[in-house]
């Protein structure tokens, strides 16, 4: 058999798969094209209004995207991926394994193997859930965001994306590093009214069945009376809430740091609580940010444009996220910094995540020099640190 036909036997095999039922699954993986932002696609079946039909998982570094498809436009886009954005193809049905792989000139071959798995998933298309967290879930209710029949009201639909945006967000990060024990102590600093603590509670322990605790620290008093009052309530024993500074919280275990919206230099005391109990992963989305504007003393040309208040503002919070960026860095954390929701739902959209792994070497060098330029004398997580 020539070499170029076997691309074709393999979607031959796949389109078989489904013809027959015995299509379990396929993944596409080894990014082999120019854009290499789509790491990964995950296919399997499921019935669209009766009709059989090809949903997509397309895996990017921070979100997960869903794309349902005809079974002929599904197989043609599998097609296109194979041998040019991806360079191994799995696919898995119930009576083998078979496997596409390319070398670096682009010459496929294949491989069979027993199959290693004996079951298909549900092609329940609604069994698929829209949102990872239910509109009914009990804290909702409790905290005003849905009413008492499990409905989302109209004016907390925002809040209600928010939230599960954040929990695809961090799902997409615990599926990219496995590094997190699925009994994690997570910390998260600054937990407000709770709405993000709890639903990261509930993911973990009932869409993931993981056994994590987790403890919301937060100043106000009132609100962590209200959020022990509930997770009490409702029976999440593995998660509670202290009435503290976190400047002065002392941990002994941080697997995973949270800090979402915690204002202007509490970010950086809770990046700099991660860091030292050496946490695998620190998430945090800055809030307002004031240090750095007022230490900015920029004598360079950029001046020119800084006299601007609002372009003064906008680099200061730039350093000041880069500056914590490559402070994670210097302490042996990989970042990726993007923005995690539209800032048609708020302006403070950025969200730094720290994950265990290469330091770099070069980071206090670079903030040295990011530093002299922009006058500044000290960014307030290097003194915690
Ligand atoms: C803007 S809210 C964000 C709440 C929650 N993380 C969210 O994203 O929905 C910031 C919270 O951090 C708390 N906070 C600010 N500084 C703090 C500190 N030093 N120690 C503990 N909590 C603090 C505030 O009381 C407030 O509830």
């Amino acid at each position: 058999m020539s070499k170029d036909s076997i691309p074709q036997q393999f979607i031959e095999q796949l389109s078989q798969s489904i013809q027959n039922d015995t299509f379990v699954q396929l993944t596409l993986s080894k990014v082999g094209g120019k854009d290499k932002s789509l790491k990964n696609v995950y296919a399997r079946l499921i019935e669209l209004k009766s009709n059989p039909a090809i949903t997509f998982t397309l895996r990017y570094p921070t979100k997960d995207i869903t794309k349902n498809h005809s079974i002929e436009e599904g197989i043609a886009m599998i097609s296109l991926w194979l041998g040019n954005d991806f360079l191994e193809g799995n696919l898995f049905t119930l009576k083998e394994d078979v496997s596409i792989q390319y070398n670096k000139k682009r010459k496929a071959r294949l491989f069979t193997r027993p199959a290693s798995k004996q079951k298909q998933p549900d092609k329940q298309h609604n069994k698929i859930k829209q949102y990872a967290i239910a509109p009914d879930a009990p804290y909702l209710y409790a905290m005003g965001i849905s009413s008492k029949q499990g409905k989302i009201l109209a004016q907390n639909q925002r809040k209600y994306r928010q939230i599960n945006k954040y929990i695809e967000i961090i799902d997409s990060l615990l599926n990219q590093h496995n590094g997190l024990s699925h009994t994690p102590h997570i910390v998260d600093m600054g937990s407000g009214k709770g709405y993000l603590t709890f639903a990261l509670y509930q993911h973990l322990k009932e869409g993931l069945g993981w056994s994590p605790t987790i403890m919301g620290i937060e100043l106000r008093e009132q609100l962590v009376g209200f959020c022990n009052k509930l997770s009490t309530e409702i029976g999440y024993s593995g998660l509670s809430f202290a009435a503290q500074d976190i400047h002065d919280y002392q941990p002994e275990r941080i697997d995973l740091l949270i800090a979402l919206h915690a204002c202007d230099i509490a970010t950086d005391i809770a990046i700099a609580k991660g860091i030292q109990a050496e946490a695998e992963i620190i998430i945090v989305a800055p809030c307002c940010h004031k240090q750095i504007r007022k230490e900015m003393n920029c004598q360079t040309d950029m001046q020119a444009i800084l006299k601007h208040g609002i372009m003064e503002e906008r680099q200061a919070e730039m350093i000041t996220d880069g500056i914590r960026s490559l402070l994670l860095e210097a302490h042996g954390y990989e970042t990726k910094v993007f923005e995690f929701i539209s800032t048609q739902h708020t302006p403070k959209n950025v969200m730094i995540v720290g994950i265990k792994g290469k330091k770099n070497e070069k980071a206090i060098q670079q903030i040295n020099a990011i530093k002299e330029q922009f006058g500044i004398e000290h960014h307030y997580l290097e003194t915690l640190l």
